[in-house]
């Protein structure tokens, strides 16, 4: 047992990561990836920001009641009605936290709330207040705190400690610090601030100039005791500093920082792919920790040095973070009891009659391709969990196209409508061949829709690689990502616009 200090993770995913431009999460994938966020065992989970949306307050709602372990917080401006809204949403969590914020900083002061200092002052004690009578656990953060004057800097968090706050969260909002500076703003707030040893010091830094983990990591040896980031970096703009990076830089170096964090880490992976697949939000190759190259080793010299020690060129262990060390390849003659280990290793715990399903699946894509590998496992699970989605109204039952150089593409497409169990088929030409499959499904699913981006992605290596389609759907107010895999990119990008459909019913 290790006798570090601890250092807390806060992981706002859900909350900073969704608005990341191009992100909307239905509430169903939020609670989904709130329980994989409690299998990372993150310390606190920022839900949302329940008076931006009824949507918001609902899906706040739901993790609040069904997450148990993690605190769970939701984010209210200085607006009493704010403050009302995130403790509606968190009143029945286990551990609930409400996250108070004003901006701080002259510039932000002045130019967006056309108020002056001791407004802000005034604002943030009178909020702080308001919700510690709700709840005992406030977070309070004056944003942009890296460009506020140090003295009112001081003044604002003295005061909201007084008030009740019990964590103090000092954002460099807009990703403009460098870690030495950052690191001297967080020990000139330890010292200065008189209230400071009564409180966790916490940091959210953003990644502007690329610097939100190392800025995090200075913090962290100037005394923070809370980071705040989401997984795969995802964020406002350039996004937050990525959990995963910093998680695994204070378990690597613990040596130089003396802290550790209570994170399983082995989920950390699994964590980054389910974060990835739900919002459609790729993770570039040669991503620190989980890009598929971050533990891959290309050269002659390289490959030479790990053969005969690993470490003498890796410096974290795959398995530390989930990736099974065991990459033999499966194939049709593969058995259920082979399928079953491999999933396990993989992180996925399968009841008989989920076995039963995804044997089948795998006994049908082994049929098409012939060595079935870890991604492709991976991504048959993503494509089942989808398909079965309870409330999913619709469902491909086949896509037949005709196209060529000299033929205008026509596709014939057969769905089956859920609630009345009825299957029911179109046919339509288009421009080209996903045109004609998505103007045939458009003829049987009555939704005004603008596909705002269309992409496959090949899953592995080969020509006879999974195709992972990508879509982006708008309605109305609402954004959502479609998903579908198949080693026929029509049919994935059938299943993806079917999928988005699905979710903006939902929604
Ligand atoms: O970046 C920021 O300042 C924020 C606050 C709400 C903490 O996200
Ligand atoms: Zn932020």
């Amino acid at each position: 047992m290790s006798e570090n200090e601890k250092i807390l993770i806060f992981d706002t995913t859900l909350r900073d990561g969704e608005q990341s431009a191009g992100i909307g999460l239905t509430k169903s994938e939020k609670i989904e990836i709130a329980h994989q966020l409690k299998a990372l065992n993150v310390d606190i989970i920022e839900a949302g920001f329940p008076a931006s949306s009824p949507g918001d307050f609902e899906s706040v709602a739901q993790i609040a009641k069904e997450i148990k372990g993690p605190t769970i917080a939701a984010l209210a401006r200085c607006i009493p009605s704010d403050i009302e809204a995130a403790w509606g949403a968190i009143k029945n969590a286990e551990s609930p936290r409400i996250h108070v914020f004003i901006n701080s900083s002259d510039i932000q002061i002045i130019n967006q709330l056309k108020k002056n200092r001791e407004d802000v002052l005034n604002m943030a004690v009178y909020c702080v207040e308001q919700a510690k009578k709700y709840c005992d656990d406030i977070e309070f953060s004056p944003m942009d705190a890296s460009r506020t004057d140090m003295d009112f800097l001081y003044q604002l968090i003295e005061a909201t400690v007084k008030a009740g706050a019990t964590t103090i969260n000092i954002p460099d909002t807009v990703g403009y610090t460098m870690p030495w500076e950052f690191k001297k703003r967080i020990e000139d707030v330890i010292n200065n601030v008189p209230n400071m040893d009564k409180v966790i010091t916490s940091v959210h830094c953003h990644n502007d100039l690329g610097l939100a983990v190392s800025n995090s990591l200075a913090a962290i040896t100037a005394g923070a005791r809370q980071i705040e980031g989401c997984i795969n970096g995802l964020g406002e703009r350039a996004g937050n500093a990525a959990l995963e990076e910093v998680i695994m830089a204070i378990d690597t170096r613990e040596d130089l920082l003396n802290v550790s964090t209570g994170i399983n880490t082995k989920q950390i992976y699994k964590t980054s792919r389910l974060v990835s697949d739900i919002t459609g939000f790729p993770v570039q190759p040669n991503k620190a920790i989980v890009g598929a190259n971050a533990f891959r080793h290309a050269s002659g010299i390289h490959q030479d040095g790990v053969l005969k020690a690993k470490s003498t060129f890796e410096i974290m262990d795959p398995e530390s973070i989930g990736l099974s060390g065991n990459s033999l390849v499966l194939s049709k003659l593969s058995g259920r009891a082979g399928l079953k280990s491999r999933l396990e290793d993989l992180g996925y715990e399968l009841t008989k009659e989920e076995l039963d399903k995804t044997f089948e699946e795998f006994k049908k894509l082994a049929d098409k391709k012939k060595e079935v590998i870890n991604q492709d496992l991976e991504i048959l699970m993503s494509d089942q969990k989808r398909s079965e989605r309870s409330e999913n109204k619709y469902e491909l039952i086949s896509v037949e196209i005709e196209s060529g150089s000299e033929k205008q593409p026509t596709a014939n497409i057969k769905i089956k409508n859920n609630s009345s169990n009825k299957i029911e088929s179109s046919t339509s030409s288009g421009t080209g061949p996903v045109d004609a499959i998505y103007k045939a499904i458009d003829n049987l699913i009555d939704i005004k829709v603008t596909l705002n981006e269309w992409r496959i992605e090949a899953v592995t290596e080969g020509i006879d690689a999974i195709g992972d389609a990508i879509v982006r759907l708008e309605s109305d107010d609402s954004n959502v990502i479609g998903r579908g895999s198949d080693t026929d990119i029509l049919v994935s990008s059938a299943k993806a616009y079917i999928d988005g459909l699905n979710k903006l019913i939902i929604n």
